[in-house]
């Protein structure tokens, strides 16, 4: 009986380390394809996101009030990239608004792991 419990302890352990990786490490995964840390690829570097923002706070503000493109601040300097904004107002909606909505990730935590590259 003793032993049946600690297996059963043992595998949700398992289970729920299994799950944080799945989840908080992996927050940014979907969005590499046009994102890279330091170089411009489809869309802005992190980095280059991390100077126009200045802070985790003040992005997930931006992602949280909906995103507009007058709200954005890498487009709002970069003639370039705001040509593309729309390519990223369609990402906003199915990678983000849509997980958070579900429950996945905060926008807060979104905006974090985004200032810890
Ligand atoms: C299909 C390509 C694509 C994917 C996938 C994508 N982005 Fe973007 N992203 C862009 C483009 C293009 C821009 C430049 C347009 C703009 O600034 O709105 C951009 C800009 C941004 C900006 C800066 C907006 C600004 O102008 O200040 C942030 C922040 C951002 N993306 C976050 C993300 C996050 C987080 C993900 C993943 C959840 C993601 N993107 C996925 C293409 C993409």
């Amino acid at each position: 009986m003793k032993k049946t419990l600690l297996i059963a302890a043992a595998v949700s352990v398992v289970a729920f380390a299994g799950m944080n990786t799945a989840t908080a490490g992996d927050i940014t995964k979907k969005c590499k394809s046009c994102h890279a840390t330091s170089k411009d690829k489809v869309g802005p570097s992190w980095k280059k996101i991390q100077a126009a923002y200045g802070s985790a706070d003040t992005l997930a503000a931006v992602f949280e009030s909906g995103f507009a493109v007058d709200d954005r601040k890498v487009a709002a300097t970069d003639a370039k990239f705001k040509k593309k904004a729309k390519v990223m107002s369609g990402q906003y909606k199915n990678l983000i608004k849509k997980q958070v909505k579900k429950g996945k990730f905060t926008y807060n935590e979104l905006a974090e792991a985004i200032f810890a590259k």
